[in-house]
């Protein structure tokens, strides 16, 4: 048995393990990152780069078959699916490979195995020559999996989760997703932009249950144009496998219901990853569906053990990970900082996109917030319209008594970029005066934030506020 020593030892390198092994290595600790498995964790290898990837192609094909709109014609257009998940894993295995190559520059010490505890100072790692660590800290770093029904039929091998369906090589013609949140709906719209035949069945009353309504709402309007349809109040009961098709029983309106796919997406949400680290045996708080708890500086109840990202089960968003993972070292070297909470950008890349940051009008009426909310619509802008992107909107609240900005949601084409410019400006508390003041460049999409700006004091040029 090998015995080792380092300064910072950090279980799982996805978005929260890595950067803080990068960023830990950059301020001069001696880091050891162990993983089971590749470099990236769920973001990289089977979430967010692989499913955006993915957006990609589907937009182009939609983008194709619109384009004599711009007096493009294009003929005998065809989907390669396979090609298409070649193309995703392209993208993600240079993204890997760039983030192996940094983490050796810095000089990270990197162990492919599995990490367990064995009391509250040693961590083993299962290599050939089982080897024990004591580390000065730990980050607990190992993200999240797939959560899974325990209904009839769900093991069929036509049902597969969200990492199984990025390996599909096959386009189905059918695809019945169970659960209308963030990654069903992401792939819905995928699917459905590929021309497959997609219905989702959602157990709450709107889908994307965790943003406004309005939205839910008005994609549905975007999911009907692509032929999708969606099933909500729906709790999926059982599946019944036949002959190549899945047959996927629900409660919908008070009767049964059944929709028959050639494919079957599980996506029912995700949960703490915390198997095999055997945090039974040290005094680490921890509780399998919720997770490894932690303070404000990513602190577990052991001063030197850490957790950042899904596991400590506060956000599930891979750039909340990556920022948990600056507080913690930081908080290891002897600096404070905490997160925002009130400013977490988040973004739906369904099509078109949903951005949302800070409060949103239904919280802000929920907490009774004398706000003023103004909504630009994208058919005011011109870079919107010479993009065919007229259908959106962005939404900007500000708080009367004090004039600060507290919330925005932006609806439609690059939402993300968009985002960008009032995370900046509501992170930093620039007034609303200030974004007025402030020169945009002309024509782009990012005129919108000025004339919100402008509509918050009912001064907008381009549209009526
Ligand atoms: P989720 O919790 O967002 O959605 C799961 C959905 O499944 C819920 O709406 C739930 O009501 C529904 N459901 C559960 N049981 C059901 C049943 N028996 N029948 C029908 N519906 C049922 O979880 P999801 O979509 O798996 O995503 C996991 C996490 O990953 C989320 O927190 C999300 O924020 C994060 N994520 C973020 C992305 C982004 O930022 N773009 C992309 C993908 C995931």
């Amino acid at each position: 048995m090998k015995k080792t020593k380092t300064d910072l030892l950090i279980i799982g390198a996805g978005p929260g393990g890595y950067v803080a092994a990068i960023y830990a290595a950059r301020k001069g600790l001696e880091v050891t990152l162990v993983d089971r498995k590749r470099i990236g964790g769920t973001c990289l290898n089977e979430g967010c780069i692989p499913t955006k990837a993915l957006v990609r192609s589907a937009e182009l094909y939609q983008e194709i078959l619109h384009a004599t709109d711009l007096g493009i014609s294009c003929e005998d257009v065809d989907i390669d699916m396979a090609k298409i998940i070649d193309r995703k894993d392209e993208v993600k295995d240079q993204l890997v490979k760039g983030i192996d190559y940094l983490l050796n520059k810095y000089g990270v010490r990197i162990i492919h195995a599995s990490a367990r505890f064995i009391d509250d100072e040693t961590v083993e790692i299962d290599t050939e020559e089982a080897e024990q660590i004591q580390a000065k800290a730990v980050i607990i770093a190992t993200g999240s999996k797939n959560k899974h029904l325990k209904i009839p039929g769900i093991e069929s091998s036509q049902v597969i989760d969200s990492e199984a369906i990025l390996n599909h090589k096959e386009l189905p013609k059918t695809l019945n997703v169970i659960g209308g949140g963030v990654i069903g709906m992401e792939f819905a719209f995928i699917y459905a932009s590929l021309g497959v035949k997609v219905n989702v069945i959602e157990f709450l009353p709107h889908v994307l249950p965790g943003v406004d309504k309005e939205f839910s709402l008005r994609l549905k309007r975007f999911a009907k144009q692509l032929n999708m349809d969606i099933y909500n109040n729906a709790a999926v009961k059982r599946i019944e496998t036949d002959d190549g098709s899945a047959k996927v029983y629900f409660d919908y309106k008070g009767k049964e219901e059944v929709l028959t796919s050639d494919l079957v997406l599980e996506a029912v949400g995700r949960a703490p990853e915390i198997s095999g680290l055997d945090l039974f045996k040290t005094s680490i708080n921890h509780d399998e569906k919720k997770g490894v708890p932690v303070n404000d500086f990513m602190q577990t109840n052991l001063k030197h053990i850490y957790a950042i990202g899904d596991v400590n089960n506060r956000w599930q968003l891979a750039h909340v990970a990556s920022h948990q993972a600056l507080i913690a070292v930081d908080h290891i070297l002897g600096h404070d900082h905490v997160m925002d909470e009130n400013v977490v950008p988040a973004v739906i890349f369904t099509m078109p996109m949903i951005a949302t940051i800070g409060k949103s009008e239904q919280q802000c009426k929920e907490e009774g917030l004398d706000v003023e909310i103004v909504k630009v619509p994208y058919s005011a802008n011109g870079k919107a319209l010479i993009m065919e992107a007229e259908a959106g909107y962005l939404k900007l609240i500000k708080r009367k008594d004090n004039d600060a900005l507290i919330g925005a949601m932006i609806f439609g084409k690059d939402a993300d970029q968009l985002l960008a410019i009032v995370t900046v400006a509501i992170k930093n508390k620039l007034s609303v005066e200030a974004l007025q003041e402030t020169i945009f460049a002309h024509p782009t999409m990012s005129e919108m934030v000025h004339e919100a700006a402008l509509g918050l004091d009912h001064l907008a040029i381009h549209f009526v506020d």
